[in-house]
């Protein structure tokens, strides 16, 4: 089977408008019935075709303008319906269909979850719905009827305002809810739910005085678990208005929470649908990182009201319109409301270790991608996190009132509309010169960002003019070919530099606009010393690049020590972590540096200097497996994973002392509420780690019982420190925690998690067990992600040197693709770095990927593989 390419460049308007759609949703026991009436509007005065989505629709009637369309009027395929010659004047269109939303697997459309009928139409769901143009260009009002059996399905939810409820005259058994949204909006934005929930309701008023009934829906016995959300969401509206002054357009806004989800969440018009792991949340049951991260979504999907939908994107190939944008604003919030210091260096992290990592592989793309071929593949780190990175750099380059004027005018500008991203750019530009200002940078080229994909290298090197006290950059960018481009031009980077002396800082920060191949860059007035001061570079991660300098562990250490911007300061110590780790993993440990890095963590645990115990445990934090696996020649998994246990073991011997100082200090927070107390609790989380690596017997001890204590983060960290120890405190922590938590599915998948990527030598056994588990729920794609991706994530078992790690992941994927495309083909990007790894390992993986490409594969995965599979 091969699947059409979607291509930008193929763009045209619909040639229909349909202001009006009427939903009529009749739940049965076996299917449901819809029937949709749209109100349609030929936009041109030249006769085309209608041509309607749809995917496994039972077609029942065409009607329009109340005579029966006779079948030779229009054809119908697998997955679309064309009307020849539609009326070339306003028309009425009604077609009746009918659905059966209980042998659905694949989460969307309309599908069963539990007790629960819900729905998920992004991107291209609502064709599983209805008959539909299912573009996001068609903007339409809705307003849906749904009917249904009244003790099955107390609780009929949909977009806008609650119209009317109530039984129905012809049978009282049946009751019926309308919905009416007053904002066009498009299909995907579209939501339904009918089922057994239980409600927990709260308020917020807005600015202007409006009162907003906040309604979180869940399933019965979930209500005591609901609070930490609705907080959330009040504080997220609170935030837009103040830092964005958008606020709340609805009487009501609901949140319904679904165990069954593919996705985090969705922003469904003022029917918000979340994976019920991102709702239910108290510190005895998720962690301080859960709580901060459910905080977030919950904000991301209410940012969107208005940068998403409000103002929506025309195409799928704008998607990091709404979501970069959104990803962005979701987390200048989170910064906001806790450090932004944690919150940048966590950013940081993640997008290299994520977005770097997929930036330089076989399915890496532009932010605005110019083709696809199944949309969902391109809900990905680049699309969001690189995205956002966008959106910073545009705030870094115009600061933040600029930034803010350019938002007001692309808000006024686009309220209502399909836009796109160069829309945003422009509003951006223009609300930023509205007082005459100049831009200060090109801004063609830096849309060259949204269509070059794969990170840019910028190499800075030094010469330092004692005499005349000047610094002098040479600076050059290169970004390195990716699939289908094979050569780039310069980008537009904004680098913020500043230099530190003894004493720290030393004059003003500095921003400079690169836009060259290579360029030099003078930082005068410097105090005439032999030595050239310590150069902080790419302050606050200020560009989505890799820096090629040379620095010296001296400098490293010093802006370890002084440097007064948080990111750069991390980003020193990163460095040293780097350089020790890889040396290990050379086995030419770089025992003076590893000296020198432990004294200087040593001094900083007992300095007593750093107020924000968060921000200590960042500087602890060793880099990711992935920022590893790229700075090797050849990538070596299971020899990373030895030297992260045997430095921490050594750090953990080295520094024992220090350490239960640490641990003795933290301790007296444990306690206390998130957020506070969460950076002791993570520094908790290190030391017993780094101990425990180390042979230390009573951490061991007090770690088995924290899995028994009151706080989830604590519990968690002790597994964690477990984990990699074959030791029977590992197996009691592990089997305690499952007899705590089995009857609660959220929680039990951590379990799953954490059992899938525990080494072991029966490692490949205990996978296959635990997808047998009779508590396992194989249509979760919660429950996949733990088991497949906790195995993923156990270097000795998935990558075992016989291939059989990778051959059994093949075809679990395999089966899984069957029911749930749109996870299975996520899932099987656990292959894609297949080409970095030595022979043996690289053999076995391809083999993996054949496997794959030669089964039956659905569209979303088979584009996957195919990009995964060598070019001949
Ligand atoms: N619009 C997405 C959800 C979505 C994505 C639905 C793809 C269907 C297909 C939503 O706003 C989103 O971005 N959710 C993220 C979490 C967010 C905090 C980044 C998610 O679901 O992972
Ligand atoms: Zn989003």
């Amino acid at each position: 089977m091969t699947t059409a390419t979607t291509r930008l460049a193929d763009y045209r308007p619909y040639p229909f408008q349909i202001p009006n759609i009427e939903l009529d949703v009749v739940v049965e026991e076996q299917h449901i019935a819809i029937s949709s009436s749209m109100q349609i509007e030929p936009a041109l005065t030249t006769k085309v075709p209608l041509v309607l989505q749809g995917l496994n629709l039972e077609l029942d009637s065409i009607v329009i303008n109340g005579s029966s369309v006779p079948t030779d009027a229009y054809s119908l395929s697998s997955s679309e319906l064309v009307l020849h010659q539609p009326p070339i004047h306003p028309f009425e269109l009604k077609i009746i269909c009918r659905i059966d939303p209980f042998n659905n697997t694949s989460l969307e459309g309309l599908y069963s979850s539990e007790s629960m009928l819900t729905s998920q139409c992004e991107a291209e769901g609502f064709r599983r719905i209805c008959f539909h143009p299912d573009r996001p260009d068609v903007l339409s009002r809705y307003r849906v009827r749904i009917e249904a059996d009244r003790t099955r399905y107390p609780v009929l939810l949909s977009n806008g305002n609650l119209v009317s409820k109530g039984s129905l005259a012809k049978d009282p058994m049946r009751h019926e809810a309308i919905w009416d949204d007053p904002y066009p909006k498009p299909a995907y934005l579209f939501a339904l739910v009918a089922g057994a929930l239980q409600e927990v309701q709260a308020h917020f008023k807005t600015t202007s005085g409006r009162s907003v009934l906040l309604r979180l829906h869940v399933e019965n016995g979930d209500e005591t678990y609901t609070s930490h959300a609705l907080d959330s969401l009040k504080k997220a509206m609170a935030w837009d208005e103040k830092v964005y002054g958008l606020e709340y357009d609805l009487d009501e806004y609901n949140i319904v929470a679904v165990r069954h989800f593919n996705m985090g969440a969705m922003e469904n018009k003022s029917l918000n649908i979340f994976n019920s792991k991102l709702v239910l949340a108290d510190s005895e049951c998720a962690t301080d990182g859960e709580l901060e991260r459910i905080e977030s979504v919950v904000a991301h999907e209410y940012f969107h009201n208005w940068t998403g939908n409000r103002i929506t994107c025309r195409d799928w190939f704008q998607l990091s319109l709404k979501e970069g944008l959104t990803v962005f604003r979701d987390q200048s919030f989170t910064a906001d409301l806790h450090s932004k210091a944690v919150k940048r260096i966590e950013d940081v992290s993640m997008l290299r270790n994520t977005q770097f990592r997929e930036d330089s592989g076989p399915t890496s793309h532009p932010v605005k991608p110019s083709e696809y071929k199944a949309i969902d593949n391109f809900y990905t780190t680049t699309i969001y996190e690189k995205g956002a990175e966008l959106i910073r750099m545009l705030h870094t380059l115009l600061g933040q009132q600029r930034f803010m004027a350019g938002m007001a005018l692309y808000v006024q500008r686009f309220d209502g509309t399909a836009a796109t991203t160069e829309d945003f750019i422009h509003s951006i530009a223009e609300g930023a010169c509205a007082n005459g200002e100049q831009l200060g940078f090109d801004l063609d080229q830096f849309q060259r960002w949204y269509h070059q994909s794969g990170t840019p290298q910028v190499c800075v090197k030094r010469h330092w003019d004692s005499q005349g006290g000047t610094l002098t950059l040479e600076v050059s960018q290169f970004t390195p070919p990716t699939p289908g481009q094979p050569s780039k031009a310069p980008l537009v980077i904004p680098m913020a530099l500043a230099v530190i002396g003894p004493n720290g800082r030393i004059g003003e920060e500095k921003l400079v606009v690169l836009d060259q191949d290579t360029q030099s860059v003078s930082l005068r007035d410097l105090p005439r010393q032999a030595k050239p001061p310590a150069l902080s570079i790419f302050r606050r991660f200020s560009a989505p690049i890799t820096l090629q300098m040379d620095v010296s562990v001296d400098e490293s250490l010093q802006l370890l020590a002084l440097d007064d911007d948080p990111v750069a300061r991390w980003e020193a110590g990163q460095r040293l972590w780097r350089k020790i780790l890889l040396a290990r993993a050379r086995k030419q440990a770089d025992k003076p540096l590893e000296e020198r890095l432990a004294l200087a963590l040593n001094q900083l645990i007992t300095s007593g200097g750093e107020s924000d115990p968060s921000f200590l445990a960042m500087l602890f934090g060793m880099p990711g497996l992935a920022e590893l696996e790229a700075a090797q020649d050849v990538a070596d998994p299971l020899m990373l994973y030895q030297v992260y246990q045997s430095l921490k073991s050594w750090l953990g011997v080295k520094l024992s002392d220090p350490l239960k100082n640490l641990l003795e200090r933290s301790r007296l927070n444990w306690g206390a509420q998130w957020p506070a107390g969460q950076g002791e609790r993570m520094l908790t989380g290190l030391t017993w780690s780094w101990l425990a690596a180390a042979g230390d017997c009573e951490v061991r001890k007090e770690a088995v019982e924290a899995v028994n204590g009151p706080s989830m983060s604590l519990a968690r960290a002790a597994l964690r420190a477990l984990q990699p120890i074959e030791c029977t405190e590992r197996d009691e922590a592990l089997k305690s925690f499952y007899e705590r938590w089995q009857d609660r599915p959220v929680i039990l998948d951590t379990w799953f998690a954490l059992e899938a990527s525990t080494p072991r030598s029966d490692g490949l056994e205990r996978i296959k067990q635990l997808l047998d588990h009779p508590r396992f729920d194989p249509m979760a794609p919660n429950s996949i992600r733990a088991v497949l991706g906790g195995f993923a994530s156990n270097p000795p078992v998935f990558h075992a040197i016989d291939g059989s790690g990778y051959k059994f992941m093949a075809e679990q994927l395999i089966a899984i693709d069957q029911r749930n495309p749109i996870t299975a083909s996520r899932m099987v990007k656990v292959f894609s770095r297949w080409q970095t790894y030595a022979p043996s390992r690289k053999e076995a993986m391809h083999r993996a990927i054949d496997q794959l490409a030669s089964a039956e594969l659905s569209a979303n995965t088979r584009e996957v593989v195919t990009l995964m599979q060598p070019k001949h």
